[in-house]
């Protein structure tokens, strides 16, 4: 595969299309960012890479961190994971309530804000630092040491984050969060403002393209089982009520963020992230899935 010469025709289409879309205003300090910034960073399984635009500048990656704790509280805390938390498609926005009442307050997966925030609780529970553990993991698997949260994002979030409070005290009120909500929601803005550029997502993203292996090494941090859960639910509830259309343009697992990043896997071929600010309505980077239905249309390697 050409992947040098598909890399150049896709940046020569994005170039062509409009950014529509709003960048995300409800966290105060996400406003900042240049709307018109475009990057995108893919990464292969046999080693190459291949990236354009502002690929090496740092965003917020928002929930697309809700991949990283789902895969380190799965590790540690093993399938009792589920018994907290459920593996179905909401088919509600990503900070939706509703559900919770009628399912005792367990959130239908990990990547909606309440799945995410009790994997938060249970990983409060069993790590000494659950900062500082998490940032090192993240750093490990993406072979950066310079990765750092933004505080100022984190505490933007925690200033306006009504709508999580409200999450955290139903769940407690339903049995399903067993730490001090306020610990649990600063870990969750901490790893929510995690700062990142494509290439480190792409390239920490690659351990759930080559089977559970640190990228470049023989390194197995992951088995295949936890791989291939972890994949599925990108799949089927990464994107939200927009897991659907995902599915159906691209073809890959995927996760998505607020912040206008998008990171999808081909099981052992590669690994991409794009980002592009501006979001549709279901909170999902419109240009970054136009982006990643190109790149599966040129490539013809989607999983279906
Ligand atoms: O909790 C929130 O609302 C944000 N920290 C994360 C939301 C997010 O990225 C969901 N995205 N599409």
């Amino acid at each position: 595969m050409d992947y040098q010469h598909i890399i150049e025709k896709l940046e020569h289409k994005i170039s062509k299309l409009p950014k529509t879309g709003k960048v995300a205003n409800y966290i105060p300090e996400l406003q900042k960012v240049n709307p018109d910034k475009f990057g995108l960073h893919l990464s292969c399984v046999d080693g190459k890479d291949y990236a354009f635009g502002d690929s090496n500048e740092l965003f917020s990656i928002q929930s697309i961190s809700k991949v990283y704790t789902l895969a380190l509280a799965k590790e540690i805390v093993g399938d009792d994971l589920w018994k907290r938390v459920n593996v179905e498609p909401s088919g509600n926005a990503y900070n939706s309530l509703t559900q919770l009442e009628n399912e005792n307050g367990i959130p239908r997966n990990p990547f909606i804000n309440a799945g995410s925030i009790v994997v938060a609780d249970l990983l409060l529970s069993v790590l000494e630092n659950p900062k500082d553990d998490l940032l090192n993991f993240v750093r490990k698997i993406s072979k950066d040491e310079s990765i750092a949260y933004d505080e100022r994002v984190a505490e933007s979030e925690k200033a306006t984050g009504s709508r999580n409070v409200a999450l955290i005290y139903y769940m407690k009120s339903l049995g399903n969060i067993k730490n001090n909500p306020e610990a649990v929601l600063d870990f969750y803005f901490y790893q929510c403002s995690l700062n990142m550029s494509c290439k480190q997502l792409a390239t920490s993203y690659k351990i759930f393209a080559d089977d559970g292996k640190l990228s470049g090494t023989n390194h197995q941090v992951f088995n295949n089982q936890s791989v291939k859960r972890i994949n599925s639910i990108m799949q089927t509830c990464g994107f939200y009520d927009e897991a659907g259309e995902f599915s159906y343009r691209v073809g890959l697992p995927g996760k998505s963020g607020v912040g206008g990043g998008i990171v999808a896997v081909h099981p052992r071929q590669f690994s991409v992230a794009v980002w592009s600010p501006k979001l549709n309505d279901k909170g999902n980077s419109s240009l970054g899935m136009k982006a990643l239905e190109e790149l599966t249309n040129l490539t013809g390697l989607s999983i279906f």
